[in-house]
């Protein structure tokens, strides 16, 4: 496994939150429902988020079905887990199922101009809101720097999309490069977005980006193995 100034690729997530009695009915059903009645009013979530293997594809691919309607052949998964097997992400539960993924690739462009691109991000409904999308997409950014020495990160999202470019924008400091007009196959344009990766590539700066992930996720543990 390899070590990220994370500590390593691997972070245990111990989601631990109080929700309302709405939010646990709606996301979990009535089991946990009842467990949460139960156990008085917190429950514990241990998430694993950790390097893409060539088993996970096919359930990456799943999960991208499931959320979005760009979706790619399985030999599509198979060119970025072979050519770049340190830049895609997965997040699992404590059973070992896949509840999200970055999908992530490098553009060669040249020396001066290298670069990461986001091909495909997605969290599971029911895994919503706890912070995996952007710890996905740290770990993804990070490992670009780290492995290929990017300088930025680029990706595009539909113009629609409300939650990622909030994402994006608010949450990892993404800049709107360009609207892309009918980009997607359904005539919709994009935003052709990127991110400037120089923070993590500098010591100081990459531990204050640690720091920014454990603050957060303040509702959790987070604990690096
Ligand atoms: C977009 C997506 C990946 C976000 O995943 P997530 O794990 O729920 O995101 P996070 O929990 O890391 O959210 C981080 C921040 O993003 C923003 N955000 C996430 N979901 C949001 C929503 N539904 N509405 C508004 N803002 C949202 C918030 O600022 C959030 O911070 P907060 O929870 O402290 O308010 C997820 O909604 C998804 O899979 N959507 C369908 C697929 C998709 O659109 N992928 C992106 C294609 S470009």
């Amino acid at each position: 496994m390899t070590t990220t100034k994370y500590g390593s690729d691997s972070l245990k997530i111990y989601f631990c939150y109080l929700c309302s009695l709405f939010q646990v009915g709606i996301l979990y059903g009535s089991a946990v429902f009842q467990s949460f009645v139960l156990s008085g009013s917190c429950l514990v979530f241990k998430m694993n988020i950790r390097c893409a293997r060539p088993s996970d594809l096919m359930n990456m691919q799943h999960c991208n079905l499931l959320c979005l309607p760009e979706n790619y052949q399985m030999k599509y998964y198979f060119y970025h887990g072979l050519s770049w097997p340190q830049l895609s992400y997965v997040a699992e539960d404590e059973k070992g199922h896949i509840v999200g993924y970055v999908l992530a690739k490098m553009e060669e462009d040249g020396e001066d101009n290298r670069h990461g691109h986001i091909t495909s991000l997605a969290v599971k409904r029911s895994h919503r809101r706890l912070g995996l999308a952007q710890k996905l997409m740290n770990q993804a950014s990070l490992a670009m720097v780290e492995c290929f020495q990017a300088k930025y990160v680029s990706l595009h999202v539909r113009k629609s999309n409300r939650a990622a470019l909030n994402l994006y924008t608010n949450s990892l400091g993404f800049k709107i490069l360009e609207i892309e007009p009918k980009y997607y196959a359904d005539g919709e344009d994009a935003y052709s977005m990127m991110r400037d990766l120089s923070a993590f590539a500098s010591d100081s700066k990459t531990d204050s980006q640690s720091e920014n992930l454990e603050i957060k996720s303040e509702s959790a543990i987070v604990s690096q193995c």
